[in-house]
């Protein structure tokens, strides 16, 4: 149950509204429109948060800003840490693919918003391009980079899970030495609401202050590569909770 003062996303989501909005696109009269549409599923997804629940999908003023950035630099893969029913997914995906790319991989850790983001999916036509793959970020980013070795370097990442799963997952991706200079990019949404400090502290300092932060952030057992030079813009929006951001971050040398 959602109490009043929790963080947005538990007031928000995981109640049974997930699984209400696939009753609703699925009952709605334009149902065969939609099929193969992802602008239109999109829209129905927009309709049901207007009418009935809000959901905790990236809004309208940070999706298209991503967008455009897809357009600009035309990954052949992307990938996304937190799919939830797969709105980010089918928007970006839809972009990717639009713009000649090949791939966009959503992790998403929790089984149900995996099959909800799956049907959707299916729905929006996206299936050649969109994969939603189950388990935590960290274990699948592991399984991609090493054991199947399908993903040999980061070009586009979304951040979009938890915030304090920011940060060691792009430690993660330093060990794994997928982020390549001149050509990663790693957008970080929700930085400062809820907010996401230690990850900020990290990206927007220079190799020097990195090496004095590994103990201050606490790596544990993580193995980051502070001498990775970064540059990292924030890009603020008016949320509908507040000001907000999303770090885009190059990897430079
Ligand atoms: C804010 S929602 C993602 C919204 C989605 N990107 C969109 O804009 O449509 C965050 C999601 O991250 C998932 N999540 C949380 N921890 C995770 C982890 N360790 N690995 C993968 N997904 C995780 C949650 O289950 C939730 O569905």
């Amino acid at each position: 149950m959602s109490k009043p003062n929790s963080p947005p996303a538990q007031r928000f989501a995981f109640d049974g509204r997930e699984v209400d909005l696939l009753h609703y696109i699925y009952s709605r009269p334009d149902i065969k429109q939609l099929r193969g549409n992802p602008e239109k599923v999109l829209a129905a997804i927009d309709d049901y948060c207007q009418k009935f629940n809000q959901l905790i999908n990236v809004g309208p003023t940070k999706g298209p800003f991503i967008t455009n950035l897809i357009a600009e630099r035309k990954p052949s893969v992307m990938i996304e840490l937190g799919g939830y029913i797969g709105y980010s997914a089918i928007l970006f995906g839809a972009a990717v693919r639009a713009n000649g790319g090949k791939r966009f991989l959503s992790l998403e850790n929790n089984p149900e918003m995996a099959a909800v983001a799956n049907q959707l999916v299916e729905l929006a036509g996206l299936r050649d391009t969109v994969q939603i793959l189950v388990g935590s970020s960290s274990d699948l980013l592991v399984e991609l980079v090493s054991e199947q070795k399908d993903i040999q370097s980061v070009e586009m990442l979304f951040l979009d899970h938890w915030q304090d799963l920011y940060l060691p997952d792009l430690w993660l991706l330093e060990q794994l030495d997928v982020l390549v200079p001149g050509k990663s990019v790693l957008l970080a949404d929700n930085v400062i609401m809820p907010g996401a400090p230690k990850y900020l502290e990290w990206v927007k300092a220079t190799p020097s202050q990195k090496e004095g932060l590994v103990e201050k952030l606490g790596a544990g057992s993580a193995v980051p590569k502070p001498e990775l030079v970064y540059e990292t813009t924030l890009h603020e929006f008016e949320a509908e909770f507040g000001k907000d951001a999303v770090a885009v971050t190059e990897v430079k040398a």
